[in-house]
């Protein structure tokens, strides 16, 4: 779908502030359109994950604002986003192993009868081949790929216009990486889904990005396109460092 910066945002963040019993992130600002993968990308600790639990109102808000199409959904509970529109794919504990790949395909479609649920189930796994083949697989014996694709396929059963994806490529190599960010994660994108990515793994993030914003120490320190961060080596020396360095040294 073709995106252009005119189209208002489906999610933004005004000046937000949100940690534990202090702030660990302040200042943020962030517009996530349809079509688009913004990569929130940066060194660990840096605040990434923290972020999407607050746009997922399951961390403390100190201020600022979390706007769904406009309406303030600041602090609204998981529950409630996910009925609005809002996928959310955490670091961990994204799915469950002891149960099969369709019994949590069917969990996360909790919100349709019956009947939606099965036909939404056929249009995921055209989004995710391999796993029609993995539907009584209990999810424990899935490789890292598999599991990964289980736990996004699983949020994309209520198909959200938003999905928060928090380092859907922690546990693969780095061919591995590349082509579940490109196959998969674009792939959402240009389905229609506005995908805010984090990843620690920069380099490749930002090869499927549209946007980029780099965060040190709770605050986005870069906020430019993916292609500007990608062609300008002295932004990448500066801000993603020595991570970036080991990245293409690695080959991502
Ligand atoms: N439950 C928590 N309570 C207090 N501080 C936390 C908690 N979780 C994370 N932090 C702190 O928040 C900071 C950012 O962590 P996090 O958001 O996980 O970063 P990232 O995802 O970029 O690696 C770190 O300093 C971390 O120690
Ligand atoms: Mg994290």
């Amino acid at each position: 779908m073709p995106t252009s910066s005119a189209e208002p945002p489906v999610l933004d963040v005004r000046s937000l502030a949100a940690g534990y019993t202090t702030p660990v992130v302040q200042d943020i600002n962030l517009d996530l359109r349809p079509g688009q993968v913004v990569a929130v990308v940066g060194p660990n600790g840096a605040g990434k994950t923290t972020l999407l639990k607050a746009i997922a109102g399951v961390v403390r808000i100190f201020t600022g604002q979390v706007r769904l199409r406009g309406v303030d959904v600041t602090g609204a509970p998981l529950e409630h986003l996910a009925r609005l529109g809002v996928g959310y794919v955490p670091q961990l504990d994204d799915v469950f192993d002891s149960l099969r790949v369709r019994e949590n395909l069917e969990m996360g479609g909790y919100l349709l009868s019956r009947r939606e649920r099965a036909t939404r189930m056929e249009q995921v796994l055209e989004v995710f081949p391999p796993l029609r083949e993995r539907l009584n697989r209990y999810v424990e014996t899935l490789s890292g790929g598999e599991r990964k694709m289980t736990a996004i396929a699983r949020v994309l059963m209520l198909n959200p216009p938003v999905l928060l994806l928090d380092e859907p490529t922690a546990s693969l190599s780095t061919e591995l990486t590349a082509a579940v960010l490109r196959e998969q994660v674009r792939a959402l994108a240009d389905l229609g889904h506005a995908v805010l990515l984090v990843e620690q793994k920069a380099m490749a993030a930002l090869e499927v990005a549209d946007w980029a914003a780099i965060m040190v120490s709770g605050r986005v320190v870069v906020s430019a396109a993916a292609r500007q961060v990608l062609e300008t080596p002295r932004m990448r020396e500066i801000f993603l460092g020595a991570s970036a360095e080991e990245e293409l040294a690695s080959g991502s």
